[in-house]
């Protein structure tokens, strides 16, 4: 049985050039058209068999939220139908759903009201909402008063609470805390197996390979593909890859690093040097030496972003050396989820030296990693090339998070990172 079904399903919004073309529009009854039409979701089509969980994924602004709420009957679409059967109950992105003014129990009601609950259903139901949502006293305060974790406590307790036959997600799970998160995937997944439909949207691919049947992947608000999770996933971190790449080319060609010059100079076979540095967060050094590019690779040496907990990964750098150099050393910084340095390595440390470094000579080094049983999540690169040893050096360009990676799996691995470890039972 059908679920959800959506035929060309369109949202366009009207874009003005600047405020006051609205009004000029608006005073001319229509008659001056001073607007174009952005479309936001594009001619969108499927179905959804009851009881899937379907995962809608793509970069910022592809149209996930706009159709979400299309779904969820929360937007008119422009063009195209979407129907869906039985009681729908959704969790969109922060801000929607709750008056502000009024407390958490009053929103609980009215929330319920609008999804066809009795008073007297809502009122049994009211005990494992405030179990749920655990923010304590909060509960009676007015909404306004909530942190952005607490009011995704509360959206959450309510939208799983009221027996939803259908059940929109929209990102919330990221906002909660660890445990809230746990509680949230473990009563998702619950739901799951009653046989509920759920559509969810997330950035956490992890999450999407974890509870996902199938997988739209959106882009500029156009259907692109429709498939299983894991080839779902991969053809998004290909879009993001491309999209990374055409930044990185933009960026570049903005500064004016010019290396092809002393490329010929040295006579360096062009596909040696990494030239492109995908995301510069910070930089800093004496511009004695200076990093054109940095790439991450499989172990066949094809580019690529997402690896599996213990996967090999090639790091390749490429610096230019403006003067010459006594004891250059390149090397780099592996930063965890949160932030925390992980690792680092460099070519003095690992006991590769480069050798004098003349000036206007490009160097590029292979990193081979083996990495460790990493917990999924993003981790980033940060590059560096100096001059002196690895534990006394002068900084000649750093960059702060230039490429990151993810750790993918579907397996739960708990605290930082798996053990590689064998137990024996005695
Ligand atoms: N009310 C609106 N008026 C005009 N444009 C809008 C409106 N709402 C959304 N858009 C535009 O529609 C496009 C899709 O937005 P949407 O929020 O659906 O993206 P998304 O995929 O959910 O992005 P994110 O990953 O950032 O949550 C964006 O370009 C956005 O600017
Ligand atoms: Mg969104």
């Amino acid at each position: 049985m059908i679920a959800v079904h959506a035929e060309h399903l369109s949202k366009s919004y009207r874009i003005y050039p600047r405020p006051s073309a609205r009004l000029q529009e608006l005073l001319s009854f229509n008659r001056v058209n001073r607007h174009k039409d952005f479309w936001a979701v594009e001619d969108v089509s499927f179905e959804v068999e009851r009881g899937k969980t379907v995962g809608i994924i793509g970069v910022n602004g592809s149209g996930k939220s706009t159709l979400l709420q299309l779904v969820a009957g929360i937007l008119q679409p422009s063009r195209g139908t979407v129907t869906a059967e039985g009681r729908i109950s959704a969790l969109l992105e922060l801000g929607s759903g709750f008056n502000p003014e009024f407390s958490g129990r009053e929103n609980v009601f009215i929330n319920g009201a609008l999804l066809g609950l009795s008073r007297a259903e809502i009122e049994s139901r009211l005990g494992a909402m405030e179990r749920f949502a655990e923010i304590g006293e909060f509960f009676d305060q007015p909404v306004k008063t909530y942190s952005s974790g607490m009011f995704v406590r509360l959206a959450f307790a309510v939208a799983i609470n009221v027996d939803p036959e259908i059940l929109i997600i929209d990102e919330a799970l990221a906002v909660g805390d660890g445990i809230f998160q746990h509680r949230c995937m473990h009563k998702i997944l619950q739901l799951k197996k009653e046989g509920k439909t759920i559509f969810f949207v997330s950035h956490d691919n992890s999450a999407i390979k974890r509870l996902c049947d199938e997988v739209i992947l959106l882009d500029g608000g156009r259907r692109v593909a429709l498939g299983d999770p894991d080839s779902m996933v991969q053809k998004y971190l290909e879009l993001m890859y491309a999209r990374e790449k055409r930044y990185a080319t933009e960026s570049n060609s903005k500064s004016n690093v010019d290396s092809g010059g002393a490329k010929n100079f040295f006579d360096i076979p062009p596909e040696a040097v990494v030239s492109t540095i995908p995301n510069v967060d910070h930089r800093f050094g004496d511009g004695r030496a200076e990093l054109l590019g940095i790439e991450v690779s499989g172990e066949e040496g094809i580019p690529k972003r997402s690896f599996a907990p213990g996967e090999r990964m090639q790091v390749k750098i490429s610096a230019r050396f403006k003067e010459a150099l006594e004891t250059p050393i390149i090397g780099f910084i592996i930063r965890d989820p949160l932030g925390v340095d992980l690792s680092a390595t460099n070519t003095d440390y690992d006991n590769a030296p480069l050798g004098k470094a003349k000036a206007g000579e490009i160097r590029t080094v292979d990193f081979d990693v083996q990495l460790p049983l990493l917990r999924p999540g993003n981790y980033s690169i940060s590059p560096a090339v100096a001059d002196g040893t690895a534990f006394r050096h002068t900084m000649c360009d750093w960059i702060d998070n230039a490429v990151v990676f993810s750790i993918e799996t579907g397996e739960f691995i708990h605290g930082m990172m798996r053990l590689n470890i064998s137990v024996k039972v005695h």
